[in-house]
């Protein structure tokens, strides 16, 4: 089995100094990438910056914008098995991306931002049947019904759902409490560190009947 993971967050600049991006840090897709190679899983993380070390025998592919993750992971997806999109990517990105540091003048800046495309929703138009696709969600409201939408609209095999209101999970935490939905199943996994999680994650990949 070959899979793809992407990981961390993107950065969508503004000048040659300035971007915008998130708390991602990246240890869930890290984590997911080792448990996956330590199931003999041949694994390749396309991944944002973050600072972590590359797990061995891990290829990755490093990228900074939300445009550079997508054409990573559309040149990528036809030669593996599954995609699982940890990463935490930008929906928005300024519309002018300034040649020179923008200079300041005014008390306020007003900043034009355009959609970036949705990289799973680009996937789900290439995928083979044999393949399989894994999302994560992050919601601070309404969390089970937002990211059941996402599953359906995303046409996901499994979406796992983080709750990022809460401070002793999900973003820059070793651990993570959640669920994971399909279109049958509805499965909570309860708090543990994100490298238990990641196996847990990886067995259910490898034997989803269970
Ligand atoms: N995702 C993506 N392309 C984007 C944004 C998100 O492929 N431009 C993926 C993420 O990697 C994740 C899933 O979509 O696997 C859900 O991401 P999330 O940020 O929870 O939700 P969004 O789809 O961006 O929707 P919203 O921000 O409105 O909650």
């Amino acid at each position: 089995m070959k899979i793809l993971i992407t990981a961390g967050p993107t950065r969508e600049f503004l000048d040659p100094v300035r971007f915008f991006s998130n708390r991602s840090t990246g240890k869930m897709g890290y984590a997911i990438a080792e448990a996956a190679i330590a199931a003999g899983i041949e694994t390749k993380l396309i991944s944002g910056p973050v600072s972590l070390s590359i797990p061995k025998k891990c290829n990755v592919e490093q990228i900074l914008s939300a445009k550079d993750m997508l054409f990573a992971v559309l040149r990528n997806f036809p030669d593996y098995d599954g995609l699982i999109m940890t990463a935490a990517v930008a929906d928005y990105r300024p519309v002018i991306q300034e040649k020179e540091k923008i200079k300041k003048k005014g008390k306020e800046l007003l900043l034009k931002m355009k959609r970036t495309k949705d990289i799973l929703s680009e996937v789900i138009k290439i995928k083979k049947e044999r393949q399989f696709i894994m999302g994560f969600s992050a919601e601070t409201e309404s969390v089970i019904e937002n990211s059941q939408k996402k599953l359906l609209q995303k046409k996901l095999d499994w979406i796992v759902v983080n709750d990022v209101s809460r401070k002793d999970i999900g973003f820059e935490s070793d651990c993570n409490e959640v669920t994971v939905l399909s279109k049958e199943k509805m499965q909570t996994i309860p708090i543990m560190t994100k490298k238990k999680l990641a196996k847990e994650l990886i067995k259910l990949i490898l034997d989803p009947q269970k």
